[in-house]
């Protein structure tokens, strides 16, 4: 195996799309598409890889980041021309070149890998990853003689009604010898009906000069698919949501409607965990062995402990214990860390605070900047009024504390271990171990002064 190196076409502005986002940078299952492309890039043993950056290029830049180093396409004049910004980098280079469209997210490794095989056992000089469509409009066809040998690609616009029927697709991806790619790519013209330099012209240029070009056909169209607009783009979430979901399962994780679960390419489960419909897990989160996520949750970035069960709920950038039991509607944001054992209950927000093993907040509660400790009942209705209009403030609250239902804790403030609020207390300093606080006004009964209010008679 000779020297392999990578050049990302991703200079377009993505029309199609009619979005303000360019195209490479739209998200598919939560990840830029053009970062698919790299991350399936990266076991391949490239020396180098250039990406080509041109509309957005500062957004593309910083998404992309070390992955990739970056040639700059000043104006948008065709995939061929996009290819021959890379000469300075690559140009004087012996090897080959894989050629990516950053707009084919779905192609996998194996398949790269397959097609770089398959050219380097061939010694062809060039080699196009090609598929069956099952509608090919819009693709580059791939036209072959009686012998069956790729003698060129005609892009759609350019096809005569005869050409536009088959069915043998140009994926946007080749293998190419570098040297007789750079060669070939100075002979490219803009004669077609798009007035732009093509890639797909350099095929006929290497079988003009009696070049050896081949074509490496992967059965799965479906990983294929090019984003060009919006339909095309909710097509690849699905293919990509089947196909991270299938792997779940095979791992040990039951889906029960794979069809409406989300979950990014970064999550990791566990066996036996169970997800139920609606379900979105994304960003880096790790779902521990027998958890189960209930309809309609939303995690980003969590760690969730073995055997917790959360239902209805959003948790983002938090860690969960063990055995927990959190929801239905509790809303828990980041910076957030709970024990194991632990209840949050309906409409309970958490916010930067951590809970303690056994700890309960069943309902009602908004809980920001707090430290609780173990074994502790926050009542319902507990608020911890964290916020003077200016800072944030915290409040800590110690090991078996009982906190009175509706009881405001204004921060700063402590509560210490073992301490009693009564319901309804505002607390406004600290509550030393073991006392019981009471900061309400006294209950006055005024016998029979209902009556007169009304002027009832008893
Ligand atoms: C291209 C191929 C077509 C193939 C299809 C597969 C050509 C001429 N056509 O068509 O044969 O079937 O992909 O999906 O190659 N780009 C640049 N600079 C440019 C133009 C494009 O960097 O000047 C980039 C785009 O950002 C995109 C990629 O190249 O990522 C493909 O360009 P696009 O305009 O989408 O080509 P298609 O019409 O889809
Ligand atoms: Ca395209």
């Amino acid at each position: 195996m000779g020297k392999r190196f990578a050049v990302v076409l991703a200079a377009g502005q993505g029309t199609r799309m009619k979005s303000d986002l360019y195209k490479v940078l739209h998200p598919i299952a939560g990840r830029p598409m053009v970062l698919h492309v790299l991350e399936q890039l990266k076991p391949l043993q490239l020396e180098k890889i250039a990406t080509v950056v041109g509309y957005g290029a500062e957004d593309v830049i910083s998404a992309i980041g070390d992955k990739s180093e970056f040639v700059t396409q000043e104006e948008q004049l065709g995939t061929g021309h996009a290819v021959m910004q890379a000469e300075d980098l690559l140009g004087n280079l012996d090897g080959t070149t894989l050629i990516v469209c950053g707009d084919t997210p779905l192609i996998t490794s194996e398949t790269y890998q397959a097609l770089l095989e398959h050219h380097e056992e061939t010694g062809a000089k060039a080699t196009i990853l090609t598929a069956e469509a099952p509608n090919p409009t819009g693709y580059g066809r791939i036209i072959r003689n009686e012998e069956n040998q790729v003698q060129r690609i005609v892009e759609e616009a350019d096809t005569t009604s005869e050409e536009r029927l088959v069915q043998e697709i140009n994926t946007g991806t080749f293998c190419f010898d570098n040297r007789a790619l750079f060669h070939a790519l100075q002979n490219v013209s803009n004669d077609n009906a798009q007035g732009e330099y093509y890639i797909t012209d350099v095929i006929e240029i290497l079988k003009n000069e009696g070049e050896t070009v081949e074509a490496y056909l992967t059965f799965d169209f479906d990983e294929t698919i090019g984003i060009n607009d919006r339909v095309a783009l909710a097509e690849a979430e699905k293919i990509l949501k089947r196909r991270i979901n299938e792997a779940h399962m095979r791992n040990g994780v039951t889906i029960i409607d794979p069809e409406n679960s989300y979950i990014g390419p970064d999550v990791e489960i566990s066996q036996d965990v169970v997800i139920h419909p609606g379900v979105v897990i994304t960003g880096k989160t790790y779902i521990k062995s027998h958890v189960e996520i209930g309809p309609h949750s939303e995690i980003e970035n969590c760690t969730i402990g073995e055997h917790t069960l959360i239902t209805q709920s959003v948790v983002k950038d938090s860690v969960i214990g063990k055995r927990n039991y959190i929801g239905p509607y509790a809303h828990i944001r980041p910076g957030s860390k709970i024990a194991d054992d632990v209840r949050v209950g309906n409409f309970v927000e958490l916010k930067k605070t951590s809970l303690g093993d056994h700890t309960k907040v069943g309902h009602l509660s908004y809980v920001g900047d707090t430290q609780v400790g173990s074994n502790v009942n926050l009542g319902c209705g507990t608020i911890t009024v964290n916020y003077d209009g200016v800072e944030k403030h915290e409040t800590v609250i110690g090991d078996h504390a009982f906190i009175g239902c509706n009881t405001n804790l204004i921060a700063p403030v402590e509560i210490g271990d073992g301490a009693f609020t009564a319901a309804g207390s505002t607390i406004t300093k600290n509550v030393p171990e073991d006392a019981l606080s009471i900061a309400r006004s006294k209950q006055v009964n005024k016998e029979g002064y209902a009556l007169k209010l009304t002027k009832r008679k008893k």
